[in-house]
């Protein structure tokens, strides 16, 4: 694709990872520009944009990505050369509390996306997809794009059921189509349900963190802006019709990170609370990277000490975030998945 003057559409710009890549791109690019297309769901926030709010380059709309008739305009008034999705409803626990939603938004939201994209001819349709999709690995082993298809989460069969539909939209469309699949990310802007901003969180305030299971499960973290580097990379470089793996090359159990954001916030053990596992917890996930590494030469530059060290410390900094957000519907979705199932 080319690389100059590029117009991009990221639909779900205002959540964690959208809105890093976001200010990444408008870092990185003088010459791009951005229309960030977001339902602002319990997860969606516009102060995770605050500092490009007022950048020519950046524009918002509120829009739910189901929702045809506006997506369809949007896409022909934009004419993006390139659409990036990150919309989707992402919490692994919430999925199993309602499924509903996860379905309409991650699978029929991402087929409206794809149709007005076909209509419109957009150049480039990425869809950020998740490791997930292969389901869960034993104690060897590494996921690559030719591994199978196994999710066992309902957010994860849903993520899935995309990228079918993406490469269907490939095969009988030509929709210039991709898919990454990434595996967890942490940093700034993470919403405080997914395990390190809530446990950061919950350590500030003294209260115990509640480790699912043996805390053995294992999870392979990159920093997001990282992914945020091999999006753009497979957003320029990469072939439709193909699928690219994105890993931080870091495995490591929840027990161990927990101790490491323990000690970084200078807290006691005694702080841990092994409860009731998640059902259907997947044991390891772990990326095969050496397609996006040799085709595109992407690597992951962060250093994880570094990289934990620095997220800490911003959600330290930046508690009126985090206070605002942890309010209302996050407090009712805490009580009914912690408390009532003996989880806190
Ligand atoms: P997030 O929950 O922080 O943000 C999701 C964003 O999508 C929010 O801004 C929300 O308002 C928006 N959204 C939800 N439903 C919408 C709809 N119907 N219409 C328009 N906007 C809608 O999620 P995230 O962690 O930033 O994840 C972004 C993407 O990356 C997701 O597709 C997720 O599956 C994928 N992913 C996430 C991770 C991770 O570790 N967080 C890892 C791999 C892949
Ligand atoms: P999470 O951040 O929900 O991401 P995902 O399920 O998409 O990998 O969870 C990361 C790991 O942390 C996962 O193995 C579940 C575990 N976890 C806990 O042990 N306790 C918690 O309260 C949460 C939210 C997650």
């Amino acid at each position: 694709m080319k690389a100059n003057g590029v117009r991009l559409l990221v639909a779900g710009g205002a959540g964690f990872i959208g809105s890093n890549f976001i200010r990444y791109i408008l870092a990185a690019h003088d010459d791009w520009q951005v229309v960030n297309v977001d339902k602002l769901t319990y997860a969606g926030n516009l102060a995770n944009l605050e500092d490009v709010e007022g950048d020519e380059r950046y524009r918002f709309v509120r829009a739910d990505i189901c929702d045809a008739n506006a997506v369809g305009e949007i896409v022909a008034e934009g004419e993006p050369d390139a659409i990036v999705n990150f919309a989707a409803e992402t919490h692994v626990d919430r999925s199993i509390d309602d499924p509903g939603l996860f379905l309409r938004t991650n699978i029929l939201g991402t087929q409206v996306l794809m149709d007005a994209a076909r209509k419109n001819g957009v150049a480039r349709f990425l869809q950020i997809s998740t490791d997930e999709v292969y389901g869960s690995l034993g104690s060897w082993g590494k996921f690559s794009e030719d591994s199978p298809l196994r999710p066992n989460s309902p957010y994860a069969a849903s993520k899935t059921a995309a990228d079918m539909l993406l490469r269907a939209y490939f095969k009988t469309y030509g929709l210039p189509a991709i898919v990454t699949r990434c595996s967890n990310n942490y940093g700034p802007y993470q919403f405080p349900e997914k395990i390190i901003p809530f446990f950061v969180t919950l350590m500030k305030e003294n209260q115990p963190v509640p480790v699912y299971g043996d805390g053995g499960n294992v999870r392979d973290w990159i920093h997001v802006d990282d992914h945020s580097r091999a999006v753009e990379a497979v957003l320029l470089g990469g072939r439709p019709g193909e699928v690219y793996n994105v890993g931080g090359g870091n495995e490591r159990t929840n027990i161990e990170i927990t101790k490491l954001l323990l000690a970084a916030m200078g807290k006691p053990e005694s702080l841990v609370r092994f409860v009731p596992d998640r059902p259907g917890h997947d044991r390891r996930y772990a990326i095969d990277d050496t397609k996006i590494r040799t085709k595109l030469g992407v690597t992951p530059q962060v250093p994880f000490e570094e990289g934990i060290r620095e997220t800490v410390r911003w959600y330290l900094e930046n508690e009126p975030w985090w206070r605002a957000v942890k309010s209302g519907e996050y407090l009712s979705f805490y009580d009914r998945w912690y408390r009532q199932k003996g989880r806190s």
